[in-house]
């Protein structure tokens, strides 16, 4: 996830562009880069690093004046996170510039071809193929209009593209793919951006760009053609927000926006990585294919909520390849000396990819000559670089404490880590394989019409003032996103809160049962074995000793609805997707009940983000 800004007008562009960032820095801070058109030539300064490196930069080598430039903030995906591999890229003869957000997945075949001619690449991005496309495009005599066009339907993947060229003052082109760009529309000056937070402060008219568009703003006109090339119509809107919260996006809290951003960074995560035919490609898999077949056992390793991650893991993996799989917190793997061999196949999960113990597992089993695959969210942390093979989960920066879009995400990772396993393995058929991943790209859309149903879970937040302790119950992946559920609500909400498998009850926990204690029940998809009946078989019982039960069933689920005193209703998904689903409401309850407490959702007393220390 990257921040992009263009802006023409009759001010500083240096200034308007570094402020813009500025306030799109929660989209990546790996590297941040600015060019700008002065008397016809392009000026490119761009540092690696947050953007005080490159504040410092243009503070000891100041750009030249200009009124026509774009800029980028970088949360790096193909490329480390180095000067060179910064945005903006420029083609071969330094006429144009290009930045750009997203994954262009053809990018290997297309640099060949431009190699082939003789084009020499900088960067290691995916990027850089833009700008020789479009310079290429130029050089053969094509308005920026019209290059990018052409360029933009020989790219696959999702893309947002803004490009600024020497030779066309006071003008620049923009082209959108599954990826976030918005016009400003300001008095004789206008922008484009990944996120209206970024002009916030200069307009709030802005115009919605369609799907595969094109646009052209010179400062005083904004012209959007389709990538065909027919005029399309245009969405103008009021911004109904100020600057004031347009550090967060519009949101009151990071949590709050990243909860709202789970389908979006579900379907991140799956982009690139699944062929038409329904095969999945892991091309970051480095543990060649006789390795992956000679495992005998997966070992998961996390801590916190990614821990939780890997133990719904645990039973889609076993279930899809027949390996067993255990999982183990990071901070007891190590001291127990445990059981690990060249054939064991050693997975952590680690949103920041930097976290103590998760590291030192890795270590340890490194030592035992186990092949390690990290599954993590940030581009080249330590657990990525000290792993065998890394999937990552394009979850885009996670800045609130407690983990939403990170727990999801790594979710999907391991789905496609167990589906790769059991493809790879000539363990499922192709067909079967492809079934599964047609489901898994359909989450992110149950996903978002769970948080099209928020309100019911706001209000029962509110009324849950004085509450003091929660109680979470759940059977098979419902179990462990009980576990999630009641972390979340510890967090953030200091409360007493616990998560128990629904089964164990009646050895223990049903003691804590007492008038009025809200349990939150996750009931499993009906017609599948006998799990939904028992868990509505326990819900019974804790309503029966006077527990206020909150079940979260799938829609249509009368069994479940006769049993709640409060019903939340899921999407209709294989059991094994419920979790993706199920805890959203969890996660939004939290948030609202801190929230309403008055307490700092993101930063929650005694915690930090990333924990490097053991
Ligand atoms: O960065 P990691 O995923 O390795 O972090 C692991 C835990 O520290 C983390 O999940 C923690 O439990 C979160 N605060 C949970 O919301």
């Amino acid at each position: 996830m990257c921040g992009i800004i263009g802006y023409v007008g009759p001010r500083p562009a240096v200034q308007i562009i570094m402020d813009g960032l500025r306030r799109m820095e929660y989209r990546g801070y790996d590297s941040a880069g600015v060019a700008v058109v002065s008397q016809g030539q392009l000026v490119v300064s761009k540092k690696a690093g947050k953007l005080t490196n490159l504040a410092a930069e243009l503070g000891a080598h100041p750009l030249p004046d200009s009124h026509q430039g774009v800029g980028h903030t970088r949360w790096a995906t193909h490329g480390g996170p180095t000067d060179v591999n910064a945005h903006p890229h420029c083609s071969a003869d330094g006429r144009v510039a290009v930045v750009h957000n997203g994954i262009i997945e053809n990018f290997t075949v297309l640099r060949r071809d431009l190699e082939a001619d003789g084009v020499v690449f900088q960067s290691q991005t995916d990027s850089e193929t833009v700008a020789h496309l479009l310079g290429r495009a130029l050089a053969s005599g094509l308005d920026l209009m019209t290059a990018m066009r052409q360029v933009c339907q020989l790219l696959e993947g999702a893309f947002t593209l803004v490009a600024v060229d020497a030779q066309a003052p006071g003008r620049i082109v923009a082209a959108r793919r599954d990826s976030p760009l918005v016009v400003g529309v300001g008095q004789g000056e206008n922008f484009l951006a990944s996120d209206v937070a970024s002009f916030i402060e200069h307009t709030r008219d802005a115009i919605e760009l369609g799907q595969d568009q094109v646009v052209e703003i010179t400062p005083d006109q904004v012209r959007v053609l389709t990538f065909d090339g027919r005029e399309a119509p245009t969405k103008p809107y009021r911004i109904d927000w100020d600057l004031s919260a347009a550090e967060k996006a519009g949101y009151d809290w990071f949590m709050r926006k990243e909860i709202y951003e789970q389908p979006q960074a579900a379907a991140d995560t799956l982009l690139g990585r699944i062929d038409p035919d329904g095969r999945l490609r892991l091309d970051e898999m480095r543990i060649d294919r006789a390795r992956l077949r000679s495992v005998d056992k997966i070992v998961i390793v996390a801590c916190g909520t990614a821990y939780h991650a890997g133990l719904i893991a645990k039973y889609a993996i076993e279930h899809w390849t027949r390996i067993p799989c255990e999982v183990e917190i990071a901070s007891e793997f190590r001291y127990r000396d445990p059981i690990v061999n060249p054939s064991t196949l050693v997975v952590t999960i680690s949103q920041s990819g930097e976290t103590a113990d998760t590291l030192m597992a890795i270590r340890h089993a490194r030592e035992q000559h186990a092949p390690v695959v990290a599954i993590c969210n940030t581009n080249g942390a330590t657990i990525p670089r000290e792993s065998d093979a890394v999937i990552y989960t394009h979850a885009g920066p996670e800045i609130g404490v407690a983990s939403t879009k990170g727990f999801t995400t790594q979710i999907i990772a391991c789905y496609l880590l167990g589906l790769y396993l059991a493809q790879e393995r000539g363990l499922k058929f192709g067909d079967e394989v492809a079934e599964l991943v047609r489901q898994l790209a359909e989450v992110p859309d149950q996903m978002r019409r769970v948080l099209a149903g928020l309100d019911q879970v706001a209000e029962l937040a509110r009324g849950q003032a004085d509450t003091r302790s929660v109680l979470f119950i759940g059977r098979h992946v419902g179990y462990p996103v009980a576990l999630e559920g009641a972390l979340k609500l510890k967090e953030i909400s200091y409360l007493h809160a616990e998560g128990f498998a629904a089964g164990e009850l009646k050895h223990g926990p049903i003691a804590l049962v007492e008038p009025g204690l809200p349990i939150f029940a996750v009931v499993p998809p009906q017609g599948r074995d006998s799990l939904h009946d028992k868990v509505i078989s326990n819900v019974q019982e804790v309503r029966a000793r006077g527990a206020w039960t909150i079940v979260l069933a799938e829609e249509g689920d009368l069994e479940a609805g006769r049993w709640a005193d409060c019903l939340i209703e899921l999407p209709v998904v294989p059991t094994l997707f419920q979790p993706l689903v199920a805890i959203i409401p969890l996660q939004f309850f939290a948030c609202e009940l801190a929230a309403s407490k008055g307490y700092d959702v993101d930063q929650p007393r005694n915690l930090a983000k990333s924990v490097t220390v053991e």
